[in-house]
């Protein structure tokens, strides 16, 4: 991504100046320069855009990320004509259902739709809301933020300067020595954190080592407990966080009437801790994961051997 592009990202997101320039290595007085080039950067698309060109056409055209040119396309609107802008189906009950939209984040399959996001972002926050996702992942929730209207602030171990600017690197560390973090320090604390942790898989080998999910069950609870504990001191009052949660369970080989549920991690659990924190749930809304994984010769073996897949995540909304 060229470097004004990625400003241009960066601005539109509400990012603060001073990260921007951290981010990209640059001098403030160099991202100053940039940014007064931003208007004619946008003019050229936005002309495209009036002239009736489709979306993914002028972000191919031009070379921006689809996501950034929606959050040009659909300007001045309000969240409900946004929806139908993107064909996004307005779900206003607590099971929201949706297969993932490769038009935002990295388009992996395990993503968090992008749909889920919109409905969080729909019902529980304002157009130019602060957002922060603590662990960013695949950057659907900073994407639809840009087509919601909604500034964004990520974070993640993982990181990809040049695909993904807009996700600051930041290691959760497990003995949570977080003062240092870039959001304690900003002027403004987060409207909603939208939070989706790796989920915990039992010392799970393969993936980066650092990562939570490689935790053991006793450390990946007591690290729950201590980021709940931080963000509730450190943010606003009325900051409202969605925690968004998969039930762990040990069922991989094993028939539901033998597993031994000392093993697993369950809803109830986050529920006790975010309790215990100082977070009050408020609403569950159930986002099914797909069933897809256990069709076919898999699924005609779970049948036999008794054994209960888990498909059902949580977002825990709490204040
Ligand atoms: C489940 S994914 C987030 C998925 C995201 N919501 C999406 O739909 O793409 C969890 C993310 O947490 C990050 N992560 C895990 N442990 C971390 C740590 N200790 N510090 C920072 N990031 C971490 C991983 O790199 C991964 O990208």
């Amino acid at each position: 991504m060229a470097l004004d592009l990625k400003i241009f990202h960066l601005n539109q997101l509400g990012i603060p100046q001073e990260r921007i320039a951290k981010r990209l290595d640059i001098p403030q007085k160099t991202l100053s320069n940039h940014s007064a080039k931003m208007p004619e950067l946008a003019f050229w698309l936005n002309s495209d855009l009036t002239k009736g060109f489709s979306v993914p056409l002028v972000a191919e055209k031009h070379g921006w990320p689809e996501p950034l040119v929606w959050s040009q396309a659909l300007q001045g609107i309000d969240d409900l004509s946004r929806f139908n802008s993107l064909y996004w189906d307005l779900q206003p009950w607590d099971v929201w259902d949706f297969k993932a939209d490769n038009r935002f984040g990295d388009g992996n399959p395990e993503q968090i739709s992008a749909q889920v996001i919109a409905h969080i972002l729909y019902f529980f926050s304002l157009q130019n809301d602060l957002i922060f996702d603590p662990m960013a992942g695949s950057g659907v929730c900073a994407d639809t933020c840009l087509a919601m209207n909604r500034r964004c602030w990520s974070f993640d171990m993982v990181d990809r300067p040049d695909i993904r600017p807009e996700i600051e690197p930041y290691y959760w560390d497990m003995e949570g020595n977080w003062e240092d973090m870039p959001i304690l320090s900003a002027r403004e604390k987060p409207d909603l954190i939208i939070w989706e942790p790796s989920w915990f898989e039992k010392n799970a080998r393969g993936g980066p080592e650092k990562n939570i999910s490689r935790l053991s069950k006793k450390d990946y609870l007591q690290f729950l407990e201590t980021s709940f504990l931080f963000l509730k001191k450190h943010f606003k009052n009325k900051t409202r966080l969605a925690f968004i949660n998969r039930d762990y369970r040990d069922y991989y080989d094993c028939p539901a009437y033998k597993e031994d549920p000392k093993k697993a991690i369950l809803f109830v659990d986050y529920c006790k801790i975010l309790k215990k924190t100082g977070w009050d749930v408020k609403y569950v809304v159930l986002v099914p994961l797909s069933s897809e994984l256990f069709e076919g010769e898999h699924g005609k073996y779970m049948q036999e051997k008794g054994i209960l897949a888990t498909t059902g995540r949580h977002v825990i909304m709490s204040v």
